[in-house]
C-alpha cells in the first residue's frame, strides 16, 4: 500500500483578497485554502468577496464563480453538482461535507473553505485519495461466490436480505466521514477507516456474497477494524446522512457472533 504522507507545510497565511463589484449590495467573503506542494510556497488562505445577488446558493456555486469569473487558478473537484458523485466533498465552516449540497445561507459570517483534514494536498481544494482508494480495494468491494448464479437469471433477494442493504448501498465514497475521524487522522495507514468498513459491511450483510468468513478474518485486526473507538464524528458528519459507526458496530458484532 502507497506510503502516508501528510505535507510537510502547515503554516497558513493570509494571502491574496480579491473585493466584490462596487455596486454589489448582498456581499459574502469566502475564505479559502491554497496550496501548490510543487511551488515550494507555504500554504495560504485568499480572501474572496463575491456578490451573493449574482451567485447561486450553495457553496459550489461561489467556487464556480470565483474559478469562473475571478481567479481562474483556484482548484477543486466537482462533477455531478447533486450529491451523487462525492467528488466536491471538503470542510466548510469547521464541518466536512459536500459542497454541493452546502447552502451559503446556512453560514453566517465569512464562509472557510479547506480540503478534507489530514490527507495530502494535491492541489487547493483537493486532497490525494489514493490512499483510501487502495484501502477500499484492499476489501474487495464486490459480490464474491463460487456457487455459479441461476441459469435462467439474476441471483435474487428477498425483500427483507434487500432491505438489509439499505444505509449502505447510498454511500458516495465522499471520504467526509473518514477524514473526519481522530482514529483515522491517527493510524491512516493501518486503521481502514468509516468510509472502507461501511463498504466491508455493505457486502458482508449481502445475503448473495458467499466470502463471510474470509471477509471477517481479513477485517478482525487489532488496527483494520478495531481502532474505531466509537467517537461518533463519521456519523455526525456524513452529508449523505448515512451511520458509518453502526455498520461498524455490526462488523464487530458479526466477529463476536462468530467468536460465541
Ligand atoms: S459514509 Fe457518508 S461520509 Fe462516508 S464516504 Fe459514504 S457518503 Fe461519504
Ligand atoms: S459535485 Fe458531485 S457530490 Fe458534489
Amino acid at each position: 500500500m502507497a506510503e502516508f504522507k501528510l505535507p510537510a507545510n502547515s503554516v497558513v497565511q493570509d494571502g491574496k483578497s480579491f473585493s466584490a463589484p462596487a455596486n454589489a449590495k448582498n456581499t459574502r467573503k469566502f475564505k479559502i485554502y491554497r496550496y501548490d506542494p510543487d511551488s515550494g510556497d507555504n500554504p495560504r488562505t485568499d480572501t474572496y468577496e463575491l456578490d451573493l445577488d449574482a451567485c447561486g446558493p450553495m457553496v459550489l456555486d461561489a467556487l464556480i464563480k470565483i474559478k469562473n469569473e475571478v481567479d481562474a487558478t483556484l482548484t477543486f473537484r466537482r462533477s455531478c453538482r447533486e450529491g451523487i458523485c462525492g467528488s466536491c466533498a471538503m470542510n466548510i465552516d469547521g464541518r466536512n461535507t459536500l459542497a454541493c449540497l452546502k447552502p451559503i445561507g446556512d453560514i453566517s459570517g465569512d464562509v472557510k473553505i479547506y480540503p478534507l483534514p489530514h490527507m495530502p494536498v494535491v492541489k487547493d481544494l483537493v486532497p490525494d485519495l489514493s490512499h483510501p482508494y487502495a484501502q477500499l480495494a484492499s476489501i474487495e468491494p464486490w459480490l464474491k461466490a463460487d456457487s455459479p448464479p441461476p441459469p435462467d437469471g439474476e441471483r435474487l433477494q428477498s425483500r427483507e436480505e434487500r432491505h438489509k442493504l439499505d444505509g449502505l448501498w447510498e454511500c458516495i465514497l465522499c471520504f467526509s466521514c473518514s477524514t473526519a475521524c481522530p482514529s483515522y487522522w491517527w493510524n491512516p495507514e493501518r486503521y481502514l477507516g468509516p468510509a472502507v468498513l461501511l463498504q466491508a459491511y455493505r457486502w458482508l450483510a449481502d445475503s448473495r456474497d458467499e466470502y463471510t468468513g474470509e471477509r471477517l478474518d481479513m477485517l478482525e485486526d487489532p488496527f483494520r477494524l478495531y481502532r474505531c473507538h466509537t467517537i461518533m464524528n463519521c456519523t455526525n458528519t456524513c452529508p449523505k446522512g448515512l451511520n458509518p459507526a453502526l455498520a461498524i458496530t455490526e462488523i464487530k458484532k458479526m466477529i463476536a457472533e462468530r467468536g460465541a
